[in-house]
């Protein structure tokens, strides 16, 4: 059986539409980071996307824009593999055999499911209850020792744990599916709602004035920060305080985030002022950083061709891989196959 690899990356983001900032500061800035030291999967992952209603139209689109913006944000197609999961079939073959390995009561306990389903769970998709056996496969079926996730991700990297280890005892393997480190980064593993910061910053957040976009432009930016809740006081002095006013907080870590600068350095700076200047600074780091990156996704998406080529080289690499690791479960488990 193949060894572990002990350095490999896998991550994946949904084509479900206007990625933001959560997006890229919980996640893809991390796989930038990340690409030069590992070997390195990223995926954008069009069959979770499915497990709530899709326009098929603007399901394709999207895949093409989350390639766009990977590319865009620094991830090199030359370094790392970039794919779509419906092109490498492995995927779903995987997910088949964790549906028999994972738990019922496992699944039942993932808050993403009950949060995603709300009220109505009798309506809501089997592939919506199963969608974390999907995820375990989609970093399994690579061997991947490391997943740079953001915080809401945090649940189904620990059942992907769970399942790793349960196969490898169940089918006498020992080592076979390594058992995979989240990374997450806790200051910006999760950004919040600019309007509520009891809720995360998300892509399916009615209000657009909840989030920024990765396709915002400058005035857009602009805008939304000066819209952004804060508090009807000075920025305080002491972390302890900014915790309470979670707005502020929030605003605070997505400064940090961008521009590399410590949190304690920042409030040193605008401690006892209001939160105009904080602001009107803030937005000028987010125009410099994201103005470089949106104005590239937009020119990358005038390119489909450029794009397919891209993510056909990364299916085909990626599908050397997923088909070895494929084969040998099914033997482990034991499903005949006649070589040919
Ligand atoms: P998705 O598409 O919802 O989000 C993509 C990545 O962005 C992170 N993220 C955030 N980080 C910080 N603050 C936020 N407000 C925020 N919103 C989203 C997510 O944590 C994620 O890292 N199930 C995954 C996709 C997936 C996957 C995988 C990830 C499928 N298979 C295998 C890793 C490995 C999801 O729905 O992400």
């Amino acid at each position: 059986m193949s060894e572990i690899q002990n350095n490999t990356v896998l991550s994946g983001v949904q084509p479900s539409g206007d990625l933001h900032i959560g997006n890229y500061l919980g996640a893809i800035k991390n796989f930038v980071n990340m690409q030069k030291d590992y070997n390195c999967f990223f995926c954008i992952v069009d069959l979770h996307a499915i497990t709530v209603k899709q326009d098929p139209n603007k399901l394709k689109r999207n895949t093409l824009e989350v390639a766009a913006t990977y590319i865009a944000s620094g991830i090199d197609p030359n370094e790392s593999v970039i794919f779509n999961q419906s092109s490498v079939p492995a995927h779903a073959e995987l997910a088949w055999i964790f549906n028999c390995v994972t738990r019922m009561g496992w699944l039942s306990r993932m808050t993403q499911f009950k949060d995603k389903a709300g009220k109505d769970k009798e309506n809501a998709s089997s592939g919506l209850f199963i969608y974390p056996n999907l995820m375990a496969a989609d970093i399994l079926v690579y061997k991947a020792t490391h997943v740079p996730v953001g915080n809401d991700q945090k649940q189904h990297l620990e059942l992907t744990r769970d399942i790793a280890q349960k196969f490898n005892r169940e089918f006498n393997c020992e080592n076979f599916f390594p058992i995979p480190e989240p990374i997450i980064d806790e200051n910006i593993s999760r950004i919040m709602s600019l309007k509520d910061a009891n809720q995360k910053m998300s892509k399916s957040d009615l209000s657009e004035y909840s989030r920024i976009s990765l396709l915002d432009d400058s005035d857009a930016i602009r805008k939304k920060i000066k819209k952004a809740k804060t508090a009807d006081t000075v920025m305080p002095e002491k972390i302890e305080e900014i915790l309470k006013l979670s707005e502020v907080h929030n605003l605070l870590n997505i400064y940090s985030g961008f521009s590399g600068i410590d949190k304690q350095i920042l409030i040193e700076q605008y401690k006892g002022k209001n939160f105009s200047n904080f602001k009107s600074d803030l937005s000028d780091i987010l125009v410099e950083q994201m103005k470089p990156i949106t104005s590239e996704i937009k020119k990358l998406m005038q390119d489909k061709g450029y794009l397919l080529k891209i993510l056909l080289d990364g299916q085909n690499k990626a599908n050397k891989v997923a088909q070895k690791t494929i084969n040998d479960v099914y033997d482990l488990v034991g499903l005949l196959r006649n070589e040919t």
